[in-house]
């Protein structure tokens, strides 16, 4: 078999590649845009012993200012194909473009993701949800790469999902796509306005951020209540900020350091910690060593 050429590229800015706009250089960098690309990757890294980051959209992670010091690999794995209800969809394809395509043929279970700035993968790792839905009622399958490069196909009997969580965050490979069950509904349309009108309302919109930075502590407790009620909304250190909008939102005013970001990050824990005795849990993953 002849090997695959990959481009690698070296010290990439990964702040370029955050949607928080912050984090220092990757050592190496490399773009897969199939799955013999992402086995590539997976090999380079184990050839050279070195650490591997595979990365979505960057919108749940905050990069360390040293950057990474390892292969960062970018999924850009991103065809789609309907067959009726169902979808096989690559998982470097935006979970938001896939929900709108869901919404325009009238099908219903994504219809809460035209707001969340992540991948399909990226999706599935965290168990994306809003709006009382989510990712795992509709999943069917997941084709998934071990970090020695394996296939394996997961039915949805073999994941477990639960709030924020999938087995994929105790494995250590590649999610390559994902297969959809939706359900034809001509409400659609009109169920995703609501869920966009809420949206507008409640979270910020345009700026800088990883979305929420906590989890809820209970299904029925919002670290953005308990933290809006600690007086902390605007709270800001260096050019990171608390926002006025939802609590829960870390915003970049334009420069912040992830240094900035984990000083308030801490300050945000004590504060609820003293007025609640709750101890707040990361939703979002911070990557490299401060
Ligand atoms: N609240 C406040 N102040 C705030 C924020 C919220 O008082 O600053 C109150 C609200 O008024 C409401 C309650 O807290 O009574 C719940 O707020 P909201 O409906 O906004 O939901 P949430 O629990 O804060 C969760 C998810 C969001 C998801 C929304 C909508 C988590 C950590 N967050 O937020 O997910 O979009 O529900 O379903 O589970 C994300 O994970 O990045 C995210 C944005």
């Amino acid at each position: 078999m002849q090997k695959m050429k990959l481009k690698i590229e070296e010290n990439i800015l990964l702040s370029n590649f955050s949607t928080f706009g912050i984090g220092g250089p990757a050592k190496f960098f490399t773009r897969v845009k199939s799955v013999d690309e992402a086995q590539a990757a997976l090999a380079y890294a184990s050839e050279n012993t070195i650490p591997f980051l595979i990365l979505g959209s960057g919108s749940n992670i905050l990069f360390n200012d040293d950057g990474f010091n390892g292969l960062v690999i970018l999924n850009k794995i991103n065809h789609c194909q309907f067959f009726k209800n169902e979808v096989l969809v690559g998982s470097g394809c935006p979970i938001a473009s896939l929900g709108l395509n869901c919404i325009k043929r009238e099908l219903a279970g994504l219809e809460f993701t035209p707001f969340i700035p992540g991948s399909v993968g990226g999706a599935i790792y965290m168990n994306a949800s809003a709006n009382n839905l989510k990712i795992s009622d509709v999943i069917s399958e997941v084709e998934y790469l071990t970090k020695e490069g394996e296939k394996i196909i997961f039915k949805s009997s073999e994941m477990d999902f639960s709030y924020r969580y999938s087995s994929f965050q105790k494995m250590n490979g590649f999610i390559t796509s994902a297969k959809f069950l939706l359900s034809w509904d001509k409400n659609v349309l009109d169920k995703y306005e609501d869920i966009k009108k809420f949206r507008l309302s409640t979270q910020p919109q345009k700026q800088k951020s990883a979305g929420c930075v906590f989890k809820n502590p209970m299904p029925s407790l919002s670290a953005g209540y308990l933290i809006d009620s600690c007086g902390l909304k605007g709270f800001t250190i260096g050019d990171a900020t608390v926002s006025s909008v939802h609590a829960n939102f870390i915003l970049n005013k334009g420069n912040a350091s992830c240094k900035d970001v984990v000083a308030l990050i801490n300050h945000i824990k004590n504060c609820v910690k003293q007025k609640t005795g709750i101890e707040l849990e990361l939703e979002i993953s911070i990557i490299g060593l401060l």
